[in-house]
């Protein structure tokens, strides 16, 4: 039956982990996968989610959610993009279904993009995550791109940017990162945003923000949204993928929302019975546990207050590494300039390394990173900074 499979290419990323596991290795360092580690390399479970567990266990049965999932956790997931106490939410105007973490939130609308807009495109940022190419391929959206990052910069390409969005054809479908671009942590200013969204307005593009980091950009997730409250401002109907993989620490518990701000509530209605039909025979209704955490957290303002000072724990831990990786390589004599480390916002760096000088802190310093040269902050402590930064310079000075 399967004699003609071959075996699939490694992920550029979940591969790295894989590799990373099988190094024996005792220096190894994996700043490969975004995952948040604490200043001791070890996996971080926030206390407010501790808690929601410790609240949670034993009272609840474990019935199926419905196909849209918690309705809870999806109201409260809405006020964290949307605004607390945002008109579309009142006047429930937006079509929001639970989702399998920011993954299966992208897939459930580029599935639906697919079947009410068949013709239509997809613009994906140059570079964006990987894993957005495979999606947006699977639910068979045609792909284009537009200019993002300038590597002589190593920041934004805004004029290249400007140029794309102006070029595409009227009403075309972006996929915008909400906030800690993923892989290059450069994120549009806020004065940029504001173009950004008039120039889409413009041309009547549609906005999709994939907002897998709320809270890791500035350490406060209010903020974070910025460039979703300037789009609602400027009148814009877009859509929004979140997640808690991050944010809440939630990775493996695969807890997210999909939403849609649209025309009225009879049109939110419609759009949220297609995507729980597009859910339905996918996987059928989503995992109740993560769901439950969540709400649990959000619902209670003692609960949520200890989530925001998590939050900007983690952020501010990463931002502490940022500092200390190029304060590293500036001792070491490097003549290069790492001033992009500490300009670089959210969980990733993007470091400028080639895949080839990658391939070398890989073999030669059981360093494990993407091809791409992007290095996850989060993966940095204090104990492995100066090997880190040791192994940079070596392959990047010659
Ligand atoms: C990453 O970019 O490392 C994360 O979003 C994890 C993943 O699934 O790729």
């Amino acid at each position: 039956w399967w004699g003609s499979v071959e075996p699939a290419a490694k992920d550029p990323i979940l591969g790295v982990t894989e590799a990373f596991l099988a190094d024996p290795s005792p220096d190894k360092v994996n700043v490969g996968v975004g995952a948040y580690r604490d200043d001791n390399g070890k996996p971080v479970v926030l206390e407010c989610v501790r808690e929601a567990e410790r609240r949670i266990a034993g009272k609840l049965n474990m019935e199926y959610l419905p196909m849209g999932g918690s309705v809870n956790m999806v109201e409260e997931t809405l006020k964290l993009a949307y605004g607390e106490n945002s008109e579309f939410i009142k006047d429930k105007r937006i079509a929001a279904v639970q989702a399998l973490s920011g993954t299966g939130a992208c897939r459930l609308f580029a599935d639906f993009q697919k079947r009410f807009r068949p013709d239509s495109q997809i613009y994906i940022p140059v570079p964006t995550w990987a894993n957005h190419h495979n999606i947006w391929r699977d639910a068979q959206v045609p792909q284009r791109t537009f200019h993002y990052y300038h590597p002589e910069t190593k920041g934004l390409d805004f004029a290249s940017l400007m140029d794309d969005v102006k070029n595409a054809p009227n009403g075309s479908f972006f996929l915008l990162h909400a906030c800690a671009h993923n892989p290059t942590g450069v994120d549009p200013s806020e004065e940029q945003w504001k173009e950004i969204s008039y120039q889409f307005k413009v041309k009547g593009h549609f906005a999709f923000f994939d907002m897998a980091y709320q809270g890791f950009a500035s350490g406060d997730p209010e903020r974070d949204a910025k460039s979703i409250k300037i789009f609602l401002e400027d009148g814009h109907l877009i859509g929004i993928a979140q997640s808690y993989a991050k944010n809440m620490g939630l990775y493996g518990q695969r807890v997210g929302c999909l939403s849609l701000l649209c025309e009225d509530e009879k049109q939110a209605v419609a759009v949220k019975s297609q995507l729980q039909q597009i859910a339905r025979p996918m996987y059928s209704n989503p995992p109740v546990q993560g769901a439950l955490i969540v709400s649990t957290i959000l619902g209670d303002p003692e609960l949520k207050k200890l989530w925001l000072k998590e939050v900007k724990v983690m952020a501010d831990r990463i931002i502490g590494m940022r500092t200390a990786l190029r304060e590293n390589l500036e001792k070491l004599g490097s003549p290069l300039s790492w001033e992009h480390i500490t300009n670089q916002i959210g969980m990733f760096c993007y470091s400028g390394l080639t895949p080839e000088q990658v391939d070398r802190m890989t073999n030669e310093f059981h360093i494990y990173m993407t091809r791409n040269g992007r290095i996850s902050m989060a993966g940095i402590t204090t104990g492995n900074v100066s090997y880190l930064a040791n192994a940079i310079h070596e392959v990047s000075k010659s």
